[in-house]
This record gives C-alpha cells, structure tokens and sequence, in this order.
C-alpha cells in the first residue's frame, strides 16, 4: 500500500496548458538574505514557495530580521514577503538555525555569519548532515572565522564570527553556493574578496548585491568585492524557476505535439543552458516577452514536443545543468539515442547522491543504465515500466520519476513523494493539471 506521501502517476498521452511557476529558489534565499542586512524595508513578490526559502526566512527571523506575508494586490494568489533589514550586525541568535534540508541556506548564511560578531550554530535534517560543508569553512577560516563542524567537516556547524580579512580564493569545485558565501563574507572583509572560479556558475548572487546597492566587478570567472559596502532595501518580482520549469517542459519533450507554455521564467544566461540542451534534443522552444527583473531576464517560455533524441552533457554544461539532469536522465531511455552524463561527482553529494537514485529508479522501471562514478550512460529506444519508486527524499529525484511515468505502460508509485515540497509543494497537482 501507498504511504502517506505517495504519488501515483498514470501514463498520459499528452501535455498541454500554461503554468505559472513558483519563483526561483536561488534568488529568493539571497534576496531574503541580503535585505536581512540591508537597511530598510524590501518587498518580494512572487518569492519561492520552497520549504527550503521558509528555511532561510526562519533562519533570518531567529538573527532579529523580522519578516512577513503580506497581500499582493498584483497577486491575490501568491502575495508577498516584506522583509524589515536589520543592517550589517545581526542579532545573536538564542537558539541553533534549523536549515533543515537546505544546503543553499547553510552554505551562503555561513558567509554572512562568518562576518557577525558572535557565534552561532548551524544544523540540518539528515540529507544535510551528510553534506560537506568543507568547500565553506576553508575560505571562511582563511578570512579569519574559526567554524567547528562535525567529522569529516560535516554539519552542524559552529560559528564563531568576527572581523575578516580579504581573500582571493580559486575553490576546487566549481559551485555558487560557495561563490556566494565568500562574496556574501566579503561584504564584511577589509579590502577586497575575489573568488576565481574552476567554471563559471550562475552570478545570482553577483547580480542580487548590485541590486541591493553594492559593487560587484566580474570578469570571465572572477568575482570580486570591497568590504564595508552598505545594502538598501529593494522592491523585486522574482521570476519563475527555471529548473521547476524544467521538469514540465522535460514533459513536454516526451509527447511530439504536446504544448505547453510558462510565463514569467528565469532566463539568466548562466542558467539557460538546459534550453539549449532541450533544442538539441528536438524540443521546439521559442521565448518572448523579455524583460530585466533587477538586472536578471525574464521571459515566456513556449514549447512544443516533436522528436526526442539524445545528446551528451560534460564539462562546463555539466556544472550549468547540474539540477536538471536527474529529469533529463529520468527521460533519457525514451530518447532516440540516449543521453550520457559525465564529470558529474559532484551529484553524488546532493540532497542524495543522484547518480544512484536514478540508477535505482530506472533500473526499477526496467531500463538499462551504466553508472559510473561521475555519471551514467542511459541508451535510448527503451521502454519502461511503471513501477514502485523511491524518492530518497529527494525532491528533484521525486519529480523527475513523476515525469517518466507519464511515458511509462501502467502506473508508477512514488512514495516519500512530498519531498517535492523542497523546492515546489503544488509541483504533482500542477503537473496533473497539464497531462491527459
Ligand atoms: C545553487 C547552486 C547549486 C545548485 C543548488 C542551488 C545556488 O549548488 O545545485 O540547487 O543557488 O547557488 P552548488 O553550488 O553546490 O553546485
């Protein structure tokens, strides 16, 4: 019998409709945390529905930043989040900051932690625990923090801020969650913080400090930031997640004829690399109604499934794609000639290791898959099975598994399938609301 937070998906024969997808997660966790210490009042519409956002404003709320749901009168729907900035100095917190299955809101507070002077405490559910926090506490001891973690520089993390000091700092992994924590330190450094990067990774963060007032300079893979630099308040409509996006127009792709069309969506050239993928791929993809939402574009997303084949993602695409391919190798065996995924490790460390859950998964519906230790290799002109599935309390291996359902004979069970609830809670209503 199903549990409790079980889906069950059906094959569909199409999809066709409009969503309207929640606000990106990404730029909603750093404009709660810059307007936390900007001066003044910022107001957020359209702000991520994530459990992982609510993570951040929790966490925020607990450092004497007060915050709230207000009425929206452009969307009655979803309102909005009024953010009351409580400056660069933070309060100290009474008790320990609950992140719970958020990397993004351990890895990047750190940073501004890093620059508070007092201690704090840091913890996760058991998905974090198990992720490495190393990748932060180097640049911040470097800048002066001492930060105490668990074995092997596992969460929780205890943080003992105060004054810093500059870095230029070049990480071994290319991720802007780190980008992000250095920079967010370096607002509290003397001198100026440079983070050179292995690749280049989304500029969020960059793009969300302009806003709020800083300089920022960014050349080919560097960033850099001055100290001391002081944030103000801003009003923003964050747009539409592009990697909540995906998964519907991965959908899409599995249907020739299907439609479907998401206004609103981010288009930030660091992360617009799966709609190129998805071209290749024989999904027909045209965008419109452009616009700049405090220096990142925004746009209409219309799609049109037609052929299906396969492609590779490696190097730099890989650290462009790294949410989406669970979906897109969830898909794959459908694809006319398969899809292989490499330099891909860093998937082994997120909120499970990816590479197995869907290995797991798909083997589960009857696929071949070849798993190797940075990526897979899934053949193309495969049939599935529905089957009996394991999110792994993964919300993107949730719904990545809900969409190869849709092609699969019979019906598919995804339990612990409320993990969704991480980045996109009304993610299997929505997509049922789209297939028939
Ligand atoms: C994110 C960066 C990526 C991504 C995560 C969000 C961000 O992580 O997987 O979902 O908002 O900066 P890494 O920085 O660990 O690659």
């Amino acid at each position: 019998m199903p549990d409790d937070s079980s889906a069950i998906i059906r094959s569909a024969r199409t999809v066709g409709g409009v969503v309207r997808i929640p606000g990106d997660k990404s730029i909603s966790h750093r404009y709660a945390m810059l307007a936390a210490i900007a001066e003044g009042t910022s107001r957020f519409h359209n702000f991520s529905a994530a459990r992982d956002c609510q993570s951040t404003l929790d966490c925020v709320g607990k450092l004497g930043c007060q915050w709230k749901r207000v009425q929206d009168e452009a969307d009655n729907d979803r309102g909005a989040i009024e953010v009351h900035g409580a400056g660069p100095r933070l309060k100290a917190p009474a008790e320990t900051l609950d992140c719970g299955n958020s990397g993004s809101t351990m890895r990047m507070l750190s940073g501004i932690l890093a620059g508070q002077p007092f201690t704090s405490e840091l913890c996760g559910d058991e998905s974090l625990s198990r992720r490495p926090m190393a990748r932060i506490m180097t640049p911040l001891s470097e800048m002066g923090a001492r930060i105490e973690a668990a074995n092997g520089g596992r969460p929780p993390l205890k943080i003992h801020g105060g004054r810093l000091r500059a870095i230029h700092y070049r990480p071994e992994v290319a991720s802007a969650q780190v980008k992000s924590c250095v920079l967010f330190a370096g607002l509290f450094a003397d001198g100026e913080t440079a983070v050179e990067e292995p690749i280049r990774t989304r500029d969020h963060g960059e793009i969300a400090l302009r806003a709020f007032g800083a300089e920022v300079e960014q050349a080919r893979n560097m960033s850099r930031i001055v100290g001391g630099q002081r944030l103000r308040a801003i009003e923003a409509h964050v747009p539409g997640d592009l990697s909540s996006a995906a998964f519907f127009l991965c959908a899409a792709a599995l249907f020739p004829g299907s439609q479907i069309t998401l206004p609103g969506i981010l288009l930030n050239p660091t992360r617009a690399r799966l709609l190129d993928i998805l071209v290749q791929m024989g999904l027909k993809v045209s965008v419109g109604y452009l616009e700049e939402n405090q220096g990142e574009l925004v746009g209409t997303i219309e799609a049109r499934g037609a052929a299906f084949t396969g492609g590779i993602i490696a190097g730099a695409d890989t650290a462009a794609l790294i949410d989406e391919i669970p979906v897109l190798a969830a898909i794959a065996p459908y694809s006319e000639s398969g899809l292989e995924v490499r330099d891909a490790k860093e998937l082994r460390v997120k909120e499970s290791d990816r590479i197995a859950a869907v290995a797991v998964n798909l083997r589960k519906m009857g696929a071949e898959v070849e798993e190797c230790p940075d990526g897979m290799r899934i053949p193309g002109g495969q049939r599935l099975d529905g089957a009996e599935l394991e999110s792994f309390g993964d919300h993107r291996i949730a719904m990545a598994f809900a969409v190869a359902a849709l092609r699969a004979e019979g019906e598919t069970t995804i339990r612990g399938a409320d993990a969704a609830g991480v980045s996109y809670p009304r993610f299997f209503e929505e997509l049922r609301g789209v297939t028939s």
